[in-house]
């Protein structure tokens, strides 16, 4: 059984990025990089790494002097356009995740997969049954607009929290989609 972990940053009203994809707001939090919930430490558990194509350009485009983060991990960027592939172990998809299933669970091995984001491409995730866990990683900062932390009505259960300096992390089981409202 492979492992889906969506493991994010977001603001306190549920934002990944400003509406202009800007980062600024969580770049500048103090971490703790060998505190709780570590890169490091989701890193080592990750065989395959997937992301949405804007996310991916978002990466391309702030560090353009810098070599591809993550050349021990098989990335799959999902676009339905071509896009510059940075490094060989970066690869572009499209569709739906279930119809990619046997390539990444192949790809990552005895390792688990990590669902950079954004919100949309992880509940597309979780709708195909294929998310165990999400980590989110809160700062202390509300946008008021921005891109979603998940875009489909869902539940989870609330597994452990920690701090990591100006950061409250939760990791969630994702318990299934709601129903609809009574
Ligand atoms: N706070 C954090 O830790 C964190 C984490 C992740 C991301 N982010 C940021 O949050 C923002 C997320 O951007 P976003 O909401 O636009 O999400 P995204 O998932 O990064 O990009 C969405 C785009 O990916 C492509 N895509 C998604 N699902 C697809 C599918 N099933 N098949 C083919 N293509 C698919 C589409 O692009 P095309 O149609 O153009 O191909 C879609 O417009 C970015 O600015 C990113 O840098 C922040």
């Amino acid at each position: 059984m492979t492992d889906y972990t969506y493991y994010t940053a977001s603001t306190l009203d549920g934002f990944l990025a400003d509406p202009d994809d800007s980062l600024d707001w969580l770049l500048s939090q103090p971490i703790d990089e060998d505190g709780p919930f570590s890169i490091a430490d989701l890193m080592a558990a990750t065989g395959v790494i997937v992301m949405g194509a804007t996310t991916y350009e978002w990466v391309l485009e702030h560090t353009p002097d810098e070599p591809w983060p993550y050349p021990d991990q098989q990335t799959f960027v999902f676009s339905h356009r071509e896009l510059p592939l940075v490094h060989p172990t970066v690869r572009v998809i499209s569709g739906s995740p279930a119809e990619h299933r046997e390539l990444l669970e192949t790809a990552a091995g005895e390792l688990g997969v990590w669902v950079v984001g954004g919100g949309g491409l992880a509940a597309a995730f979780a709708a195909d049954g294929m998310l165990d866990e999400m980590v989110v990683c809160y700062a202390p900062v509300a946008l008021g607009a921005g891109r979603p932390l998940f875009t489909r009505p869902f539940d989870f259960e609330l597994l452990e929290t920690a701090r990591n300096k100006a950061f409250v992390i939760a990791r969630y089981r994702v318990v299934g989609a709601r129903g609809p409202s009574q």
